[in-house]
């Protein structure tokens, strides 16, 4: 039941106030002046106060402040007379929520008690919402103890209060993202935007809007202003995942605007400048994108100032274990579940598994695996692995000619029996692939 405070020397107003709120099912005290009121405020921490402004022994802005100086939060609605304007303005400065005019009406009463006690509510959902982001993103929330991993924590331990650039590398699934936001939501800055762009996935053209935001009329469908990435990132993080995708065309204008900081909106004639930090991502070689002439040997110099490279998970086996049982009491928490224990042969076929999406896949693996259980435990059948793609790893030695067979059906039961997909894959001829399916047997 939620509580209100009723803070008033006048006995009438007390009486009436207090009968109409506990009708509404209110749990409402009443005290009849400052001393009181303060002391009973102490007492029941009420989730509203309704306080009158002239109170016999102390003045009403004084009761205010002492109660948002205890309670922060505190929410405090002030009853006021006509001519107690000024001080009205005062008490909404201090951090009264509203105030009421004297004769009471019941309507707008009601209304304020609704009003007071849903903001009441967002901002408490709002500040455990940022709590819990950032919370996501503290260190603790990157699993790992291997040598490989300890070197990545103490990287983003020194990088964190600095403004270089830094350069993530990685294959997919390995915690990229994660470690960018870990270095953002530990840095200064932390609470400014973080802002994502995936460069893979935005056409050309759109990307550099994206980025840099465009002028009204800058082309056909730009029909109003907009401001780009750079600009809304602020002070904050810009985090340009696949980076290694960007065209040639935007690489040198990405190099500009890190070089000098300025920039110009798409059609736009006015230099604006960013003071965001970027962080960059990757899971392709860049050295070799350099090599074959696809990607600036100087943007590439610009964005790793700072490197960070993150180890596939099959290269730091060591923590499966601990990822586990990490990645199960985050999805237990998310899908309301209690599916924790990881019997020994689960365990071992886990830490064996090769892992091609990293952490990314463990997860999904996981999920899945929780989301299937009958009870609480991690069942071998609930993996969604295929056996034959496991084999090479978990089972006794064998032939090369095995692995092939085994790998070759894999990869046609992925591509659902294509085989021009496949033969692409496996990077043999067709015939080759048919002499093959001939030769092991294999399904199509
Ligand atoms: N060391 C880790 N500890 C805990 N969770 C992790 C770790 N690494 C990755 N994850 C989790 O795995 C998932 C994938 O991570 P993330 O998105 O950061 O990978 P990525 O390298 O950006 O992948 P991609 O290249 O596919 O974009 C996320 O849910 C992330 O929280
Ligand atoms: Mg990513």
């Amino acid at each position: 039941m939620k509580s209100i405070l009723i803070i008033d020397d006048d006995a009438l107003i007390r009486k009436t106030l207090s009968a109409h709120l506990a009708r509404q099912g209110f749990d409402v005290q009443t005290a009849e002046d400052g001393e009181s009121g303060l002391r009973m405020h102490g007492e029941m921490s009420p989730d509203l106060v309704l306080l009158d402004i002239r109170l016999p022994d102390t003045d009403g802005l004084d009761v205010l402040r002492r109660i948002r100086e205890k309670a922060g939060r505190a929410t405090v609605v002030m009853m006021t007379a006509y001519d107690d304007m000024k001080t009205t303005v005062e008490a909404i400065k201090l951090g009264a929520f509203e105030y009421l005019v004297k004769p009471l009406d019941y309507v707008a009463l009601d209304l304020t008690v609704a009003t007071a006690f849903q903001v009441r509510a967002l901002e408490e959902k709002i500040s455990y919402l940022v709590e819990e982001k950032q919370k996501e993103y503290t260190i603790d929330a990157i699993v790992g103890r291997s040598a490989p991993m300890r070197s990545v924590f103490k990287l983003i331990g020194s990088v964190a209060n600095t403004r270089t650039n830094v350069l993530i590398q990685g294959e997919s699934g390995t915690g990229k993202e994660l470690v960018a936001k870990a270095i953002h939501y530990n840095s200064p800055y932390r609470d400014e935007p973080f802002i994502v762009i995936n460069c893979s996935a935005i056409q050309d053209t759109l990307l550099e809007s994206e980025l840099f935001g465009h002028v009204k009329g800058a082309f056909t469908d730009a029909v109003c202003e907009t401001k780009g990435k750079f600009e809304i990132a602020g002070r904050g993080t810009l985090f340009l995942d696949e980076v290694g995708d960007v065209s040639p065309n935007l690489q040198s204008k990405l190099l500009r605007v890190i070089e000098t900081r300025d920039f110009m909106k798409v059609g736009g004639e006015r230099v604006l400048k960013t003071e965001a930090r970027i962080i960059a991502a990757t899971n392709q070689n860049l050295r070799a994108l350099i090599e074959a002439g696809k990607f600036r040997e100087d943007l590439y110099y610009r964005l790793k100032v700072v490197e960070i490279n993150l180890p596939a998970l099959r290269d730091r086996r060591e923590d499966i274990p601990g990822l586990v049982s990490y990645l199960l009491e985050k999805i237990n928490r998310e899908l309301r579940k209690t599916v924790r224990k990881v019997p020994p042969d689960v365990m071992k076929i886990l830490a064996e598994t090769p892992w091609r999406g990293n952490v990314r896949e463990l997860e999904n693996a996981l999920i899945r695996a929780v989301i299937l259980a009958k009870g609480d435990v991690v069942l071998k059948e609930n993996l969604p692995l295929e056996s034959e793609e496991r084999k090479p790893f978990a089972r006794e030695l064998v032939s090369l000619e095995e692995v092939e067979k085994d790998y070759i059906q894999h990869v046609l039961a992925a591509v659902k029996g294509s085989k021009t997909r496949a033969s692409q894959i496996l990077k043999i001829s067709r015939p080759t692939l048919d002499k093959k399916i001939k030769d092991f047997s294999l399904e199509v």
